[in-house]
């Protein structure tokens, strides 16, 4: 017999129930690519970004880095090995993940289900919040409507109304038109997003994801299924990823609400580029002084590239909400 569930419940099972896609332990990399994945020089440039907001905090004796979804762990691990031997030595290093711990990850890295209390440092949640399960609501010649999946075959019917709360979101945030537009409901990442900010005593959180802002939400909503490194239908029966493209937007007005002081959104593209990683070949005269330099500035150039590239990664939105401190300055430079 066919159930119906609202497609927060359904991606809520799907991905971190019993078995889930992600409770069971599968690995982000394996079946899509994100810039952690791409190249280290994301990590690179984030050990840059940290040592913005260690300089802003005034140097402490112990600085929090922590991860938020760290998949397996990746990000962590390349950027210890890229910090200055001297802010390594005061760093703590968290992975918050719900998956098992991965064989073989340093000790000294932390992995814990849910993000500490407290943090005094930086944040980053890449590809996290798209992750987060929400509802998707429909508008029907009746009005707004819920939209409910049958989790084996990703049928959908129309459900319930959604609720005030919802519907005051949707107003705000994504408001529906025609009869047939969709949107993705997004106050449960508004939610996370302020505990993250709220759990910051001092120092700096970055949100990194696909994302929209109002007025140019995508009429029919964006969910997704990625398994073995293709999209697939967003069936939500535990056998692939299901993801929607995020309103960092609004993101940054719960963060803001949270305790943020300044924030910043922007693209990843802006960001890495303020940071350094310019994508530019290197001159051609540097392969005959120097065709091993040649070579390694010529691998460091298409990483870039990737993950500057406006139609991919560099498109990605980058919200980054400071508390207790100011933007690191390369940043207040972008706002
Ligand atoms: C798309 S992956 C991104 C992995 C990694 N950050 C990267 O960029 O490669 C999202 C990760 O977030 C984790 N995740 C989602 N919700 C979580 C939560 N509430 N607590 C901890 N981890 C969570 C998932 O298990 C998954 O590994």
């Amino acid at each position: 017999m066919a159930v119906w569930e609202t497609w927060r419940d359904a991606m809520e099972r799907a991905l971190y129930g019993d078995g889930g896609f992600y409770r069971r332990g599968e690995r982000p990399g394996e079946h899509f690519r994100t810039s952690v994945h791409a190249s280290p020089r994301f990590a690179a440039a984030l050990a840059t970004l940290l040592a913005d907001v260690d300089a802003a905090l005034g140097r402490p004796d112990r600085l929090d880095v922590v991860d938020i979804g760290a998949g397996s762990g990746e990000l962590l691990v390349n950027l210890l090995d890229r910090v200055p031997a001297e802010l390594a030595g005061r760093l703590v290093p968290v992975a918050v993940e719900v998956a098992p711990r991965p064989a073989g990850l340093p000790e000294r890295i932390a992995w814990l289900p849910a993000p500490p209390e407290r943090v005094t440092g930086l944040v980053v949640a890449n590809e996290w919040l798209d992750n987060v399960p929400l509802d998707v609501v429909e508008q029907t010649p009746d009005g707004p409507r819920k939209v409910l999946v049958e989790a084996r075959t990703g049928a959908e019917r129309a459900g319930p109304e959604p609720s005030a709360d919802e519907l005051e979101w949707l107003e705000r945030w994504w408001p529906l038109r025609e009869p047939g537009d969709r949107a993705e409901v997004g106050d449960p990442r508004c939610a996370a997003w302020a505990s993250v900010v709220a759990r910051l005593d001092r120092g700096l959180a970055v949100a990194v994801d696909y994302a929209h802002r109002a007025g140019e939400r995508p009429v029919y909503g964006t969910l997704t299924g990625y398994r073995d490194g293709a999209t697939v239908p967003p069936v939500p029966d535990g056998s692939c990823d299901v993801t929607a493209h995020v309103a960092l937007d609004a993101c940054q007005v719960a963060g803001e609400r949270a305790g943020a002081t300044a924030s910043l959104l922007t693209t990843q593209r802006d960001v890495l580029r303020a940071l350094g990683l310019s994508g530019s070949r290197p001159p051609l005269d540097l392969a005959h002084r120097d065709p091993r330099g040649y070579l390694a500035a010529l691998c460091a150039a298409g990483e870039d590239a990737e993950l500057t590239d406006p139609g991919g990664l560099g498109g990605f939105g980058w919200l980054a909400q400071a508390v207790g401190t100011e933007l690191p300055p390369v940043l207040a430079a972008l706002a």
